[in-house]
């Protein structure tokens, strides 16, 4: 095991993502930001220095569980203070375990302004995943809006509210078309043929593959917004990573992928290798008004500007729920993976609903909508400051006469900045229930997202969850994942242990949910927590604290 160092400088540059140009935020000049590949037992060293002139940022590791390093999780006002311009602040952390992560910034909607990058920890040497490939080829999707994240905050906190819409354009690996397609003669509305030379900058990554030979396909998806499905013209995929877990293998025509959640699956180069296949990337679980994402792979030795002759895969209609059911409860741990405890300390039930506080537009867990403090909870928590933040805790548990298949009939929230205390090495049940919207016959897909943990998924419920529905648990196989979804007026059941001391975000991984209040946060052991960079802490109440 070795330490890597990076030296990272966040900026806004000029890019054309997909074709048309606007500012969007980078690293070191490049966007997406730079592929970190590091050996599972490495440690991390990223030195970021903020070049941005009016705005903190912070970056958050998705899905590295930062054991023994809860300062180092990049969450502006829970774990750190938001890096100020100018300065810079150093990032030291172990990646424990192999796995398809990536990063992104976790202040504001810095993630929809194209803040994110790929994060790889190959298996430590010596060791073998438990699955064949050849070579690999490394997928990040995100979506695209032209309407620049300031004015999307500003909508989304107004009243009257302003809906950010629909993305317009889905990128793979930071590139995508919006003026143009590159299966025009297929698309209708007619649109105009994409001519790339190559050298632009949304011209699209071409996947060279060598024909009979296994490729290891990472996906991972860093969306703000879009529920995004996977298909590769002609080859079926095969599972074999969830969220840096092992899963079972099985295969699959196409695949889904929400906001916060990355796979491996294995693709295997069988079919005529004379030609070339499309991969589309179409949108789910919203009505659609973006169009795929297309990309080509590309067989040896056929040129790869020849474009298929048939048409792309075609996603599943967007609100075929079954099918995506279908998916998500096919997927289980792999045979030896670690096996959940089989009973819990103790059950928090979360009523995910749409509310207004004082009139503006909210999302509520349990009826409080998420507002986070200046100082940092993780200061907070260790050095007693007891009146940075709201010290009531929100309630376990919702009012059980809520009907949740209809909008609320008392819509009015509140806000805070209450958390869950949960003792150190407890195991916890969490199930998250959906409910309808502030409009009629509404519910929507939320992929909810731990820190600092990695939860087994116990099952999947329609309507509310109630007594006995415990029964139905999966204690024998469950996977492994930091981020599950719940379905339009579904439950959705979770068990984690609390072996991390730290304070850690649970939220919905949709980006300006986050903003309007969908999340809470869980804090175990912070008497436990070892020094603290003062650099973390250097705002708010732990401004002038010397620890
Ligand atoms: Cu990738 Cu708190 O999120
Ligand atoms: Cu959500």
């Amino acid at each position: 095991a070795k330490a890597r160092h990076f030296n990272w400088e966040v900026e806004y540059m000029y890019r054309s993502p997909d074709c048309l140009e606007h500012i969007v935020m980078g690293i070191n000049g490049q966007f997406p930001g730079p592929t970190i590949r590091a050996k599972a037992g490495d440690t991390l060293v990223i030195e970021l220095s903020n070049k941005l002139h009016t705005e903190g940022v912070v970056i958050h590791w998705h899905g590295i569980r930062q054991l023994g390093t809860p300062w180092a999780d990049g969450t502006a006002s829970i774990s750190q203070c938001a890096i100020n311009p100018g300065e810079t602040f150093k990032y030291r952390f172990k990646v424990d375990r192999r796995g398809t992560y990536f990063y992104h910034g976790h202040y504001g909607m810095q993630r929809s302004a194209g803040l994110y990058g790929s994060l790889i920890v190959d298996v430590a040497d010596g060791e073998k995943e438990p699955f064949h490939y050849d070579g690999e080829l490394n997928l990040l999707l995100s979506d695209w809006w032209h309407k620049g994240v300031h004015e999307q905050e500003v909508g989304l906190s107004s009243n009257p509210f302003r809906w950010i819409g629909e993305p317009q354009s889905v990128l793979i690996n930071g590139r995508g078309q919006y003026n143009c397609s590159m299966a025009a003669k297929f698309s209708n509305p007619p649109i105009g043929q994409c001519k790339f030379r190559g050298n632009e900058q949304c011209a699209p990554q071409i996947l060279k593959v060598q024909p009979n030979k296994t490729y290891r396909l990472r996906i991972a998806s860093t969306t703000a917004l879009a529920s995004l499905n996977l298909a590769i013209q002609g080859h079926k995929m095969v599972v074999v990573e969830a969220d840096g877990n092992h899963v079972q293998p099985f295969a699959m025509n196409d695949l889904d992928i929400y906001s916060g959640e990355s796979y491996s699956v294995l693709l295997t180069t069988d079919q005529n290798p004379s030609r070339n296949y499309w991969i589309s990337i179409g949108v789910r679980a919203r009505e659609p008004k973006t169009p795929q994402a297309l990309t080509i792979l590309n067989y040896s030795p056929t040129s790869a500007s020849r474009i298929p002759m048939s048409q792309p895969p075609v996603t599943p209609p967007w609100n075929d729920y079954n099918h995506s059911k279908a998916f998500t409860k096919s997927i289980y741990a792999l045979m030896g993976s670690p096996k959940p405890p089989k009973t819990s300390n103790r059950r928090i039930v979360l009523l995910n609903t749409q509310n207004r506080v004082n009139g503006f537009i909210k999302w509520s867990i349990n009826n409080v909508s998420l507002v986070l403090p200046s100082t940092p909870y993780l200061g907070s928590l260790k050095f007693g400051l007891n009146n940075s933040f709201d010290q009531k805790s929100p309630p376990d548990n919702y009012d059980s006469s809520y009907d949740i298949m209809k909008p609320a009939v008392n819509q009015n929230s509140t806000q805070g900045s209450g958390i869950y205390t949960i003792g150190l090495n407890t195991t916890v049940d969490v199930i998250l229930q959906n409910a309808n919207t502030l409009a009629k016959d509404v519910s929507e897909i939320h992929p909810w997202h731990l820190h600092g943990h990695d939860f087994w998924v116990l099952g999947y419920g329609e309507s509310k969850f109630k007594e006995g529905d415990e029964k139905t648990f999966n204690l024998k196989n469950p996977p492994l994942r930091n981020t599950a979804v719940i379905f339009p007026y579904g439950w959705t059941a979770l068990r984690f242990v609390a072996d991390n001391p730290g304070v850690w975000a649970f939220h919905c991984h949709i980006e300006p949910h986050l903003h309007m209040g969908m999340g809470v946060v869980f804090a175990q052991g912070v008497h436990r927590v070892g020094q603290i960079p003062r650099e973390a802490l250097a705002c708010g109440l732990t401004g002038n604290k010397h620890n």
